[in-house]
C-alpha cells in the first residue's frame, strides 16, 4: 500500500503560513494585489481563475480580475497588460491560459512586467530557473518539489524520470529537481523505450496529457509517483496520467487525482504574490 501524498492537506498548509505571513507583513504597511485576465468563457478556466480569487481572499492579497469577451484584440489585450505594469497598486499579474487562437501566448506572455510575473512564465523568470539565480518559479513544478519536500521524500542522487516536456511543466520541473540534486532523465512521447526507462525512476514525475496512460509496466517497485495530469473522464470522473487503481500497490507513496498535484499549484502563486511583498 502506497503513502497517499496529500496535496489538499499540505496547500492548505502553506496558505496559513502564507496567511500568517501576510498578516505580519500587512503590519508593517505591506500589500499585494493580483490582477487575473481571463479571455473568453471556458469553464475550465473560469473555474481556475475564481478558485485563485477565493485563494487571495482567504489568505489577504487583493485581487482584481478581468474577464474580457472572446473577441478580444491581441492589440487590447497587450494594452491593458502595459497598464497593469505600470499600476503601482498591482504587484501580480496572471493571464489565464489558453487563450483564444487569434492571441499570440509568447506575446502576451513578453508583454508582462517580469518583477510582476507570478506564473514565471516570462523568458527572465525561465532563464533565472536555468541559471539558478533569483526569479517566480513556474508554480506547478514548485508545488512538486514542496510535496515531495513536505512528504519526507529524499531527492538527492535519486534517479527522477520526468515524462512531459513542455514549458509549464516538464522542463522547469527539470531543472527544479536538478537543484534538489536528483539525476534527472526528460521523457517524452517520443521517447523510445519508455516504460523500460521510467521503471528505473526512483521517483517518477507524469505529465504527458494521456489518461491512465502509465501503467504497472512503466513503476518500479517502491517508487514515488506524482501524477500532474487531470482529465475528466465520461461520467464527470476525474482521472489523471497515471492509472492510479494498478500503479498504487506497487509505489511507495503516489498522488492522488484529484486533491494532488492540483491545490499546489494555486499555493505556490499565492506564494509568488507574497514574495513581491517579502
Ligand atoms: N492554464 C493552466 N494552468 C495555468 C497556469 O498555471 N497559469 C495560467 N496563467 N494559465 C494556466
Amino acid at each position: 500500500m502506497a503513502k497517499l501524498v496529500d496535496g489538499k492537506r499540505i496547500s492548505q498548509e502553506i496558505k496559513d503560513e502564507l496567511k500568517a505571513e501576510v498578516a505580519d507583513l500587512a503590519q508593517q504597511g505591506k500589500t499585494a494585489s493580483l490582477a487575473v485576465i481571463q479571455v473568453g468563457g471556458d469553464p475550465a478556466s473560469s473555474v481556475y481563475v475564481r478558485n485563485k480569487k477565493n485563494a487571495c481572499a482567504y489568505i489577504g492579497i487583493g485581487s482584481e480580475s478581468y474577464e474580457l469577451p472572446e473577441e478580444t484584440t491581441e492589440e487590447e489585450l497587450l494594452a491593458l497588460i502595459q497598464e497593469l505594469n505600470q499600476k503601482e497598486e498591482v504587484h501580480g499579474i496572471l493571464v489565464q491560459l489558453p487563450l483564444p487562437a487569434h492571441i499570440d501566448e509568447e506575446k502576451v506572455i513578453l508583454a508582462i512586467d517580469p518583477s510582476k510575473d507570478v506564473d514565471g512564465f516570462h523568458p527572465q523568470s525561465a532563464g533565472a530557473l536555468m541559471i539558478g539565480s533569483k526569479g517566480f518559479l513556474p508554480c506547478t513544478p514548485a508545488g512538486v518539489i514542496q510535496l515531495l519536500k513536505r512528504s519526507g521524500v529524499e531527492m538527492e542522487g535519486k534517479n527522477c524520470v520526468i515524462v512531459g516536456r513542455s514549458n509549464i511543466v516538464g522542463k522547469p520541473m527539470a531543472m527544479l529537481m536538478l537543484r534538489e540534486n536528483a539525476t534527472v532523465t526528460v521523457a517524452h512521447s517520443r521517447t523510445k523505450n519508455l516504460k523500460e526507462l521510467c521503471k528505473q525512476a526512483d521517483i517518477l514525475i507524469v505529465a504527458i496529457g494521456k489518461p491512465k496512460f502509465i501503467t504497472e509496466e512503466y513503476v518500479k517497485e517502491g517508487a514515488v509517483v506524482i501524477d500532474v495530469g487531470i482529465h475528466r473522464l465520461e461520467g464527470k470522473k476525474l482521472c489523471g496520467d497515471v492509472d492510479f487503481d494498478v500503479v498504487e500497490p506497487l509505489a511507495s507513496a503516489i498522488t492522488p487525482v484529484p486533491g494532488g498535484v492540483g491545490p499546489m499549484t494555486i499555493a505556490m502563486l499565492m506564494n509568488n504574490c507574497v514574495e513581491t511583498m517579502r
